[in-house]
């Protein structure tokens, strides 16, 4: 059984979508063991709590510095023992201890096809009023694995969203949501959870058949 900790800042959509493909089966072999907030007031602790998942707050406010957030954000993780850490909305920089500690188990959805629209800068409806800036017709959403780098890691899955004649950001965030990312996060902890996912010696991605 695959031990999933799931890192949250905002409402939780994308929490949600994997806790209720869990309950409906669609991912097998999976169970959430924490959620770990750096915002108290994220909905998505109650979603958490709703579905019966211990939910926790590790907040910088709550630290003198940046260091001890960070050592405390790796120790929350770790007393979960996760095997596979899934950033869900989770607007902060993965400190590099806990890069260091969970190499190559950290996965983030990121709601633009990489490298597209992305790095520093790009997150939240910051990402969809620059493709709309920008003119793009197609873009959507990537889950990734975490390296040091921002939205830099080896891509595992994308999925490609229509941009439609009078978007807005929030409208097109939506459609990105809907038809990207809540279908993609839960798609790759499955994959994972069923040994298919392997990461050759060039950073690419290969997903073996059942
Ligand atoms: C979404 O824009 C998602 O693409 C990004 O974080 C935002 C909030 O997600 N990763 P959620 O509703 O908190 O899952």
């Amino acid at each position: 059984m695959l031990r999933v900790a799931v890192c949250v800042s905002g409402g939780g959509t994308n929490l949600q979508a994997i806790i209720d493909a869990v309950a409906s089966g669609k991912i097998v072999n999976a169970q959430i063991v924490r959620v770990v907030s750096n915002n108290r007031n994220a909905y998505a602790l109650t979603r958490a709590e709703k579905a019966g998942i211990e939910g926790i707050c590790v907040s910088p406010k709550d630290f003198k510095n940046r260091e001890q957030f960070n050592l405390a954000l790796l120790e929350k993780l770790k007393e979960a023992d996760p095997d596979l850490i899934v950033l869900a909305g989770f607007m902060v920089a993965v400190p590099a201890c806990v890069i260091d500690a969970f190499r190559g188990k950290i996965i983030n959805i990121h709601p633009a096809l990489i490298p597209s629209f992305c790095g520093k800068g790009y997150y939240g409806l910051h990402v969809h009023e620059k493709v709309l800036a920008r003119g793009a017709k197609v873009t959507g959403a990537t889950v990734h694995f975490v390296d040091e780098d921002l939205d830099h890691g080896p891509i595992l899955l994308q999925k490609a969203v229509e941009v439609k004649e009078g978007d807005t950001p929030e409208v097109l965030q939506r459609r990105v949501m809907e038809e990207a990312e809540w279908i993609l996060l839960p798609e790759a902890i499955s994959l994972i959870a069923q040994g298919r996912v392997r990461i050759d010696e060039n950073g690419i991605t290969h997903i073996s058949d059942k």
